[in-house]
């Protein structure tokens, strides 16, 4: 990263970048976390779809349930706030499985991991940080394009986040999306969490659901909200107005000249050549 506000915002930990809004103080203290056995976890690189999930999940119980905000969001106090919470918690991450606090394995806490193609989610990602005061200043899509591929970015290098998870996918308690199956087929996507989660809910209403889950829904609820800065869905901002950009498959190609696709693929091969994806 390579501008003046990055010392401002960034910090490292365990040789990842973090924004000052996840402190060094509770990232330290996060493997003492106590988990309890009916905690949700959302899981997520960021922009691949987070919000959008979370704002299905929370319309799929009828129970008193607290969508928290993001596990490594916050100083210290973070964990005794939800500690005190006495209702069922969904809660976001964009943690890779290994600074994931052991206390959610051990458990066997049901963890959904929701990915997306990584050519979208670094174009999701570059608009962020040019709108995103919380993030470093990015002059240009191919200054930020180098760093994506670097794994010089908030959370890190995609690849290593989604290959440490991806070792799980067979882990019962863990269940992979992706945002371009739910694009493609919302309520299929909608019912398969269902039975993950062990919910009973009619085809009406997953229909119903899904519809009030669209971009356009979702942007329009969006824009008419009060935000509160404690309630967010993501670490690296309050402000859900800067979430709703696009919504859509393919962006990439309106960025990526031919030469930087080719050494996208390139990479991608190389890092992913053990992976299934
Ligand atoms: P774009 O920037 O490509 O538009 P996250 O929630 O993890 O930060 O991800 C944000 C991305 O998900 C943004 O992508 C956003 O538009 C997209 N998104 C949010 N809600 C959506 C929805 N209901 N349908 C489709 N895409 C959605």
């Amino acid at each position: 990263m390579s501008n003046s506000s990055e010392a401002e915002l960034i910090h490292m930990f365990k040789g990842i970048p973090f924004t000052i809004r996840s402190s060094p103080e509770l990232l330290k203290c996060l493997d003492a976390f106590d988990a309890r056995e009916d905690d949700v976890l959302l899981v997520s690189y960021p922009k691949s779809g987070t919000h959008w999930l979370a704002g299905i999940i929370t319309k799929l119980y009828n129970t008193q349930v607290t969508l928290t905000s993001p596990i490594e969001f916050g100083d210290i106090s973070k964990l005794e706030e939800l500690n005190k919470l006495s209702s069922k918690r969904i809660i976001p991450t964009h943690l890779d499985y290994n600074m994931l606090p052991p206390n959610f394995k051990k458990k066997e806490c049901k963890m959904i991991y929701i990915s997306r193609n990584p050519k979208d989610t670094a174009v999701s990602m570059y608009h962020y940080y040019r709108d995103n005061p919380n993030l470093p200043t990015i002059d240009t899509w191919t200054a930020f394009f180098d760093l994506f591929l670097k794994g010089d970015v908030v959370c890190g290098s995609w690849f290593d986040h989604f290959l440490s998870w991806e070792e799980h996918e067979n882990d019962k308690n863990i269940l992979f999306l992706f945002y371009e199956d739910m694009k493609k087929d919302l309520p299929k996507i909608v019912k398969e969490i269902t039975l993950f989660l062990g919910l009973n809910i009619n085809d009406n209403d997953i229909q119903d659901i899904c519809k009030k889950s669209s971009f356009s829904e979702m942007k329009s609820d969006t824009e008419k909200e009060n935000s509160d800065p404690n309630h967010t869905v993501c670490a690296l901002t309050s402000n859900r107005k800067l979430i709703f950009r696009k919504g859509a498959v393919g962006d990439w190609k309106n960025h990526f000249t031919p030469k930087q696709n080719r050494r996208f693929e390139e990479i991608f091969n190389e890092k992913m050549k053990l992976s299934k994806m």
